[in-house]
This record gives structure tokens, sequence and C-alpha cells, in this order.
């Protein structure tokens, strides 16, 4: 009787696209990259995950380039100090302010940035009149003119920059009075100008996702970007060498230069994650 053709899992090949073998390096303003932290962890679940959450210099969206362009370059050299072998930019507005700077300063790391996700709207409106929600900077940045440029040209775009909305996220109450009040006032303009499909052009909006599909109403299809950024990430992680420890466990490191049990308080609520928290500096 021929034996089934069984190979003993310690000769496979790892699976980068599982994420085994590595390890990732990813930052935000602060807690808005969780987002896409959260569809990492489900999506590359063997991956080590680092995690910085520069909260005690959010928000980044009416801040100049400069500034973010050192925080940037700050943090990603310390995930790399780390051992990431990735760097996600899991920020609109960092990633429109300074994925250039760092791709310039280490041309041989691979570094995934987030964007509106102006192309799938694009692709699924009916209508053709699509509200992209994002920070003052990112909607001011010569990458989403450029973004609008390239794909946006078939559809009528309504940018809504919402100050002040990332900094109410960061409080952690994700149905506080404040925060409906600005997802109201951002969602008006946006009805009025009868949008079909809005894009969540910032990874802190994800979180209150439930609370603009409410003032948006149901028929108003919401675009988020964090799988398709856990995507890139397996793709550009597949050429990448590993470090295949048997013994070593799937972790997630968390720091912030913010709270550090504030992020543990909410990386536990919003993603069921029960860590230690470090600060950084
Ligand atoms: N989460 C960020 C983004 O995707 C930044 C929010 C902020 O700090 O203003 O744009």
């Amino acid at each position: 009787m021929t034996q089934p053709d069984i190979v003993p899992t310690a000769l496979m090949p790892p699976d980068t696209s599982l994420g085994e073998g590595l390890r990732i390096g990813l930052f935000d303003s602060g807690l808005g990259g969780l987002s896409v932290l959260k569809d990492l962890r489900q999506h590359m679940p063997f991956a080590q995950l680092l995690y910085i959450a520069d909260s005690g210099n959010a928000p980044y969206g009416e801040r100049d380039d400069a500034f973010i362009a050192g925080r940037a370059l700050a943090i990603s050299a310390f995930l790399l100090s780390q051992g990431a072998q990735v760097i996600v930019v899991a920020c609109n507005t960092a990633t429109a302010m300074a994925v250039h700077t760092l791709r310039q300063r280490w041309p041989q790391v691979p570094i995934v940035g987030v964007e509106p996700g102006v192309k799938p709207a694009v692709a699924l409106s009916t209508n053709k009149r699509i509200g992209v929600l994002a920070t003052p900077g990112t909607l001011a940045s010569d990458k989403f003119k450029r973004l609008i440029e390239v794909h946006g040209q078939a559809a009528l775009i309504v940018p809504q920059p919402c100050p002040g909305l990332a900094k109410e996220i960061e409080a952690g109450q994700l149905d506080s009075p404040a925060l409906r009040a600005l997802v109201e006032a951002f969602s008006q303009p946006l009805r009025e100008a009868d949008v079909d499909t809005v894009v969540l052009g910032c990874t802190h909006y994800p979180f209150v996702a439930p609370l603009f599909q409410r003032a948006l109403g149901p028929h108003v299809r919401i675009i988020d970007t964090a799988r398709a950024v856990s995507r890139q990430t397996q793709r550009v992680s597949a050429e990448l060498p590993r470090h295949v420890d048997p013994n070593a466990q799937p972790t997630t490191q968390l720091w912030t230069s913010g709270s550090a049990p504030h992020l543990a308080q909410v990386a536990a609520r919003w993603l069921h994650l029960h860590t230690p928290v470090s600060v950084f500096p």
C-alpha cells in the first residue's frame, strides 16, 4: 500500500505569507496603526510584530513635514535596531510626509506605506461621487494630489479634512459625545455631496467606522485600507530571509511615547491583546 505523501512539519519550508520567521516593525502617530496591527495579527499570525505608538506627539495631522520626518527616522531606526526586516508606516499622514525620506535613508529595507483607498473607491462607486476623510496634512500633501491625478479622474472626489478627530480617538472612548459630534460634523458635507462611497484616509478612523456608517447612512460604502496594507506586507516579505526558531512563540511587542498604561488598556479592549507596554522616548 502506498503511503500518503506527508512531509514532517520540521522539514517544510516556513510560510512567509503567514509571517513565519519574520520580524515586522510598524508605527503610527498613536493608536491608529492598531487597525493595521490587528489585520497583520490575523493574517500573519506567526510573525514577530513590533509596534510603536508615537502618542506623545500625536496628532501628526496638524504638524509640519520636517517634524514628522524626524520622528519617522528615529522610530524606524529603533525598529531596525530591534531586528525589524520590514517597516510598515501605519499612518497616512506619515506616509505622505516621510515615506520618501525613509526609503532614501534605507534603500535596502522594504518600507510599506498607507494611502487613502481612492483607487478601490472609484472602482466600487456606482454614482462616482466619493468622499475622502483624512487629516488636514494628508489632504494638503503632494502625494494626495498625485493620487487624485492618477486614480481619481473618473469620479468626483470630495476631500473632507477631519481636524481633531484623531486626537479624540486617542482618548480611547469610541462612543463619547465629543466623538459623535465630530463624526456628525464631518459627515454632513459628504451627505450633502451625495457620495455613495467614503474612504477612511487615516488609520485611526476604522475604530469609529460604525459611527460614520450611522451618520452617512446604510447605503454608503466605507473603504478601509488595513487589509490592502497587510497584503502588501505579505508580498514584500516573500523574498526576505527568515530566521525560524522552532521554539519561538509569535509575539507582539508594544512601545509608546505617551502613556504605557493607556496603550495597554486600549490594546486589550480593541485588539484583545494583553501584553506589557514599554516607553519609547
Ligand atoms: N493615523 C494617522 C493617519 O493615518 C494620523 C492621525 C494623526 O496623528 O493626525 O493619518
